[in-house]
Order: structure tokens, then C-alpha cells, then sequence
């Protein structure tokens, strides 16, 4: 039995797993096991995603270390792993301090598993509702034109019924929330313009799904928007946008989680930062706008 603790800067504690050596399992596959956010792609040996540095609990002590030629490689490649660490790990069987966590076996012995996190997320992702799992399970993207086409449809979606809220309280006579909804439309239309810069970017031609493609035939930043009430309040009208946000956030964050090919994860990453922004964005104007109303009722 082996205690490993993994610790790293994108988990709010160290967590300790224990594993059973001989097993022939890798620290990776202990990792996804216990749910440990520790990166990965091509679980081969390939990538460098899945880089660790390992403490030996018990002090640098011989452990009989197993490296394929391709681990080594890929370690001396990214520069975590000294010709001396080589030879010490092929003379000596002594272990490197630099891992790559789909090749390590665990052994018997108490480690310490450092490793970053995907850096290439926000640290604090806003909190994942049960719209994750719908979009997970109801899109599957494949091609980065499908995928494109879907932000598209996104953001544009979102510019569009913001207008049409904001017209719906222009003829209710609230013109408050009118002008709020209309600065939202605003935002959603720049949104729209940073997806097609996107495709721009990557060469591509966005190819729009069918409604059909959408839960209940609605793109995720509309269908929380409700808010066609006459009385809505500004901050009514902030949250359901907010609500409207988190569910596009959560779109793109199931989409980098899930889709197969690289490029569209890391073009999914980008609007999973973007979309984070927006979230806290309307987070601190629905505190601004609390702030405002406690004070009125002080004052
Ligand atoms: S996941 Fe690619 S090298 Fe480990």
C-alpha cells in the first residue's frame, strides 16, 4: 500500500490517495481515479501535459525506476530532466525528479505529487450548474467549423434577445431596464465580434447547427433570459443575464473538457477565460447595484 498526496496551486488542499502497488497502475490513472484536476491529452507519452515532479517520502532511495526511451526523451526535451538524472535512473535505478504521470507506475512508497494545473483555465472557474451536463451530453462537436459555428450562434443568439428585451421594456414604458438590456446587447454584439475574429483566425467558416442541436432547441446564454417582465427591476434584469452568462461559460468549459481534437480545446479554453470574465463582470455589477438600493434604503 502506498500513500500519495497530490498538491498543486489549482487544488484548495493536498489530497491524499492510497493506491495498491503492483497493480501496474499509473499515477495518472490514480489520479483520474480519485478525480485529481492533474492535465492530461494523449495519455502516451507524447505531449507533456501530464508533467509532475515526484518526492520520495522515504528520502532518494532506490526503486527499481522503469522509464520508456520516450519518456525520457520527452522529459529532456522540456528540459526537466539532466543527463545525470538519466544515467542515474538507468545505472543506479534511481528516481528523476520530473515525471510524466501516464508513464509512472506507482510503487510502494509514499510520494508527494506536485504539479501546475492547466494554467491555460481561470483558477476559479464560476461554479458549474447542471447546465454542464446537458450541453456536455447534447453537443458533440467534432470539427472546429462546428464548434465555431456554435460560439457564433452563441453570442449572437444572446445579442439578439437582449435587443428584443430591450425593445420589449422600451414599449413597457420601463425605460431603465431598456437601457440596461440595451448595453447588454452591446456587449453580446462585441462577443460576437470576438467569435468571428475566431474564425478568422483559425481559417474557418462557421458552419451553423440546427436549432435541433441546442437542449430544448435554445443556445445556452438565451435560455435563462426570462426577463420580459414589464416590472423587472435593473438588478432582476442583471441577474437573468448573469444566469444567461454562466450557462454560455458552461457551454465552452463542457466543450474543453470534452471535445477530442487539441485546437478546438484550446480555442474552447479561450472563450471559457472570456466567458469567466463576463460572469465575475456581472458579478460585481449585481453588488454595485445592491450596494446602490441598501443605500437608498438608508439614506
Ligand atoms: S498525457 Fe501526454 S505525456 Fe502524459
Amino acid at each position: 500500500m502506498a500513500n500519495v498526496t497530490f498538491s498543486s496551486p489549482v487544488m484548495s488542499r493536498d489530497v491524499t490517495v492510497y493506491a495498491v502497488a503492483g497493480d501496474r497502475g499509473t499515477l495518472l490513472g490514480l489520479a483520474k481515479a480519485h478525480n485529481i484536476p492533474l492535465p492530461h491529452d494523449c495519455q502516451d507519452g507524447d505531449c507533456g501535459s501530464c508533467l509532475v515532479e515526484v518526492v520520495h517520502l522515504a528520502g532518494r532511495v532506490r526503486n527499481g525506476v522503469a522509464m520508456t526511451e520516450k519518456e525520457k526523451e520527452l522529459l529532456r526535451q522540456l528540459g526537466k530532466i539532466t543527463r545525470e538524472e538519466i544515467m542515474d535512473a538507468e545505472v543506479n535505478d534511481m528516481p528523476p525528479r520530473h515525471r510524466l504521470a501516464c508513464q509512472c507506475f506507482v510503487r510502494d512508497e509514499d510520494i508527494l505529487v506536485r504539479f501546475e494545473g492547466d494554467m491555460t483555465l481561470p483558477a476559479q472557474g464560476p461554479a458549474l450548474s447542471i447546465a454542464a451536463a446537458v450541453y456536455k451530453g447534447g453537443v458533440r462537436v467534432k470539427t472546429m467549423d462546428e464548434f465555431l459555428g456554435y460560439a457564433v450562434q452563441v453570442e449572437e443568439d444572446a445579442a439578439i434577445h437582449f435587443e428584443e428585451l430591450a425593445a420589449a421594456m422600451q414599449a413597457a414604458g420601463n425605460a431603465d431596464v431598456a437601457t440596461l438590456f440595451g448595453q447588454l446587447a452591446g456587449y453580446s454584439r462585441l462577443h460576437l465580434a470576438e467569435a468571428q475574429a475566431k474564425c478568422t483566425r483559425n481559417a474557418v467558416t462557421p458552419k451553423l447547427p440546427p436549432k435541433s442541436a441546442w437542449p430544448e432547441n435554445a443556445t445556452p446564454e438565451k435560455t435563462t433570459l426570462w426577463a420580459g417582465d414589464a416590472r423587472l427591476t435593473r438588478l432582476g434584469a442583471l441577474k437573468a443575464a448573469l444566469q444567461g452568462e454562466r450557462r454560455g461559460y458552461e457551454f465552452y468549459f463542457a466543450v474543453a473538457g470534452t471535445a477530442k481534437d487539441a485546437e478546438i480545446r484550446a480555442v474552447a479554453k479561450e472563450f471559457v477565460r472570456e466567458e469567466a470574465e463576463h460572469v465575475e463582470k456581472l458579478k460585481q455589477w449585481i453588488e454595485q447595484e445592491e450596494a446602490a438600493l441598501r443605500n437608498e434604503v438608508t439614506a
